[in-house]
């Protein structure tokens, strides 16, 4: 009898995470492995890139968005200094056809700029190699419809980047690490004002 309610309850627990679609140890290791590799290979080569770790309270905030199947970035992100890219698409997931789709926005990013023409897309590119993002935890989920795109049964991937307050800092300048601490000085500044205040 108990045994059966147990079995029960493990079967239901294995549809349940199926159905959501849940990122497996692997994928999570191909997420981490191939952002840093390919943080790795930037052009122009990087001088001062941080390595990229998994992280569970992102992975968490990213999966209770990936469960509302919107296709549009989470309206917490600014508030939650969170970057955040998202991808969709049909048939059996894969995390490195996702995340190469992203990087390959490299072609139409321009370094001296900083942007790419207005027609292209290179968000999804800077996020993954802002020097400062150094925290990323990602979720998928089995969507029947998506909010906002004409997919059906499509697999939604989020993955949200931490922290963001200094991004759109470059990689490879002497004034990059300079604004880098200037920017986490100003908020350290910001966090003793707080703690004065208390
Ligand atoms: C996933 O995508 C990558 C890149 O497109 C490809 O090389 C790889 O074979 C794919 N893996 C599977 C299991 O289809
Ligand atoms: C970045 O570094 C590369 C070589 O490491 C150099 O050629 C390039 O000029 C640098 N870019 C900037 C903007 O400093």
């Amino acid at each position: 009898m108990h045994w059966n309610v147990a079995l029960r309850s493990a079967g239901l627990w294995v549809i349940l995470s199926l159905a959501a679609g849940q990122l497996t140890e692997q994928e999570k290791s191909t997420i981490i492995d191939l952002h840093n590799e390919l943080r790795s290979k930037v052009q122009p080569s990087a001088t001062f890139m941080q390595k990229v770790v998994w992280d569970e309270a992102l992975r968490v905030v990213a999966e209770a968005y990936a469960a509302k199947c919107i296709w549009d970035h989470n309206p917490q992100l600014e508030e939650l200094s969170m970057g955040e890219n998202l991808f969709v698409g049909t048939g059996t997931f894969n995390a490195t056809k996702a995340l190469l789709d992203w990087f390959g926005e490299h072609v139409d990013y321009d370094f001296e700029t900083n942007n790419c023409p207005e027609d292209k897309m290179c968000g999804h590119y800077t996020q993954m190699v802002w020097a400062d993002s150094n925290r990323i935890g990602c979720a998928t989920h089995s969507c029947d419809t998506l909010e906002g795109l004409d997919f059906k049964k499509a697999t939604l991937l989020v993955c949200d980047y931490y922290p963001t307050m200094c991004s759109k800092t470059l990689y490879n300048t002497t004034w990059t690490v300079i604004q880098y601490l200037l920017c986490y000085k100003m908020q350290l500044s910001i966090i003793w004002a707080h703690i004065q205040i208390l």
